[in-house]
């Protein structure tokens, strides 16, 4: 379970804002060309901005210097999938600047919302963005080592697709439950199992404390 319902943003409630978990995202943050996420983790999460600075600012001088290391831009870039273009204009992430990839729909619908740091672009002419698309236009710009932060739709949909490389899971030792609330698993919006499980490789497992850092290889 990685969602606790409408209106909660989940990751940092789940891991109690564990450092070692927030060190981790910071240092994936770090090393990436861009952060991908889906429209309904933006919408879910306001205040965020998908830096390392932002989940870890007591090393933000020292990713900064990672980044220059690796040829990296300052920032990763920000990129949201969106169909319909529903997109918080006045989002922190969205004034810090982003990527919008969407629909021709969606396109219509924000491109005159979003302030001048975004750059709309309709990838395709169908209902959805297809994604394998989207990351050849990633991968045109330059933006080679992409992380994608979810949610669980948009993970579901690159499993599905055999779009994702690599899994970083991090188990939180916490119980959380389930009752009324719909909450979401890491992978929603496809069923795999029973017909075509989408088997993976242990790559690493970590412990520190009581929380386990665990790294997946998904393709063969
Ligand atoms: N625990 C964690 O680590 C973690 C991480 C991330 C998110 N979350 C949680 O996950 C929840 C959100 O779940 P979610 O599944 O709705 O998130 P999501 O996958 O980020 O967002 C789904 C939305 O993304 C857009 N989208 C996805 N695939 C698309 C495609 N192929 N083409 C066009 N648009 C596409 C659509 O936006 P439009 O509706 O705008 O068209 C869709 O409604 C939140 O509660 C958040 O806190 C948890």
């Amino acid at each position: 379970m990685v969602t606790l319902g409408e209106g909660t943003s989940a990751g940092s409630v789940i891991s109690g804002k564990y450092p070692a978990d927030r060190f981790l995202m910071a240092l994936l943050r770090a090393c990436s060309d861009a952060v991908l996420i889906g429209a309904g983790t933006l919408r879910a999460t306001p205040g965020h901005l998908w830096t390392p600075a932002h989940v870890f600012p007591r090393h933000a001088e020292g990713f900064a210097g990672l980044r220059r290391s690796l040829g990296r831009s300052p920032e990763p870039r920000l990129v949201v999938i969106t169909a319909r273009g529903a997109i918080d204009s006045s989002h922190v992430a969205i004034q810090h600047g982003a990527l919008i990839l969407t629909t021709r729909r969606g396109a219509d619908a924000c491109r005159h919302l979003v302030p001048d740091s975004c750059e709309v672009v309709v990838i395709g002419d169908g209902e959805e963005v297809d994604l394998a698309a989207a990351i050849h236009e990633l991968r045109n710009r330059n933006l080679g080592v992409l992380l994608t932060e979810g949610g669980p739709h948009l993970v579901g949909e690159l499993i599905d697709r055999g779009l994702l490389d690599e899994a970083f899971l991090t188990v939180s030792p916490v119980v959380a439950g389930r009752a009324e609330e719909r909450r979401l698993g890491m992978v929603e919006g496809v069923e795999l199992l029973p017909k075509r499980g989408v088997w993976s490789r242990l790559l690493s497992a970590r412990r520190h404390g009581d929380y386990l850092f665990l790294r997946y290889g998904l393709r063969a």
